[in-house]
């Protein structure tokens, strides 16, 4: 499973990188207006941190309007998937994206049905959204469960499933145990994942322990 970071703060962008764990980003409206930048200066800055995909949103909601925009933003450079509403105009533009060689990310999918109609359209990676539904009281993670019987019970579907709104490691692991191909994490929930008690109780405990030795490895 490989691991997008939901942000556009290059400075908690930047924390993570000597992880290794990054494989690409994610931005959104929301995201791109948190960071207070230009959508094309940061986006091209994040593209040029990270070798995997970049996510950057089309605002518009018309067909003709969407395709202006999102050739705009493919063109920032070539590691860039263009997001788009999974609307019906958003999807008629991932079809003349995907068409043309874009990569195209389908984002705000709450149905199985709605990402068949994506993978139909030709995108790279569909955004289920489950934090948002385990906020309405319903298992967002079930979501995922549906979509991968669903492109699984038809192999000639390539698109690759990215669960977003993910809100804690509980939703990682979940997401992994469902094979789901990629994360989208908000940072601090890539930095929780490495947390454990017990990991920290055991380390204190040998280190406290070492110390009695009076020995040095160097
Ligand atoms: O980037 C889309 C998605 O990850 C947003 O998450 O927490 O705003 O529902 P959230």
């Amino acid at each position: 499973m490989r691991f997008f970071v939901d942000t556009a703060d290059v400075s908690e962008l930047d924390k993570l990188l000597v992880t290794g764990m990054v494989d690409g980003v994610t931005t959104n409206p929301s995201l791109i207006a948190k960071s207070g930048r230009n959508i094309l200066e940061v986006t091209k800055e994040i593209a040029s941190m990270v070798d995997g995909p970049v996510s950057a949103e089309v605002t518009a909601t018309d067909y003709d309007t969407m395709i202006q925009e999102g050739k705009k933003l493919a063109a920032i450079a070539e590691n860039i998937a263009v997001k788009v509403p999974l609307t019906v105009d958003g999807l008629r533009t991932c079809k003349t994206l995907s068409d043309a060689g874009t990569m195209v990310n389908v984002t705000l999918c709450f149905s199985a049905a709605q990402a068949l109609l994506a993978a139909k359209a030709g995108a790279t990676f569909i955004s289920p959204f489950v934090g948002r539904l385990d906020d309405m009281g319903m298992d967002g993670m079930e979501l995922i469960e549906s979509i991968r019987d669903v492109y699984d019970a038809y192999p000639t579907l390539k698109t690759e499933i990215l669960v977003a709104s993910i809100r804690n490691t509980r939703h990682v692991e979940r997401a992994a145990e469902v094979g789901a191909d990629v994360g989208t994490l908000p940072p601090r929930v890539i930095w929780d994942m490495y947390q454990h008690p017990l990991t920290a109780k055991g380390l204190d405990d040998f280190l406290a322990d070492w110390g009695k030795t009076g020995q040095s490895i160097l």
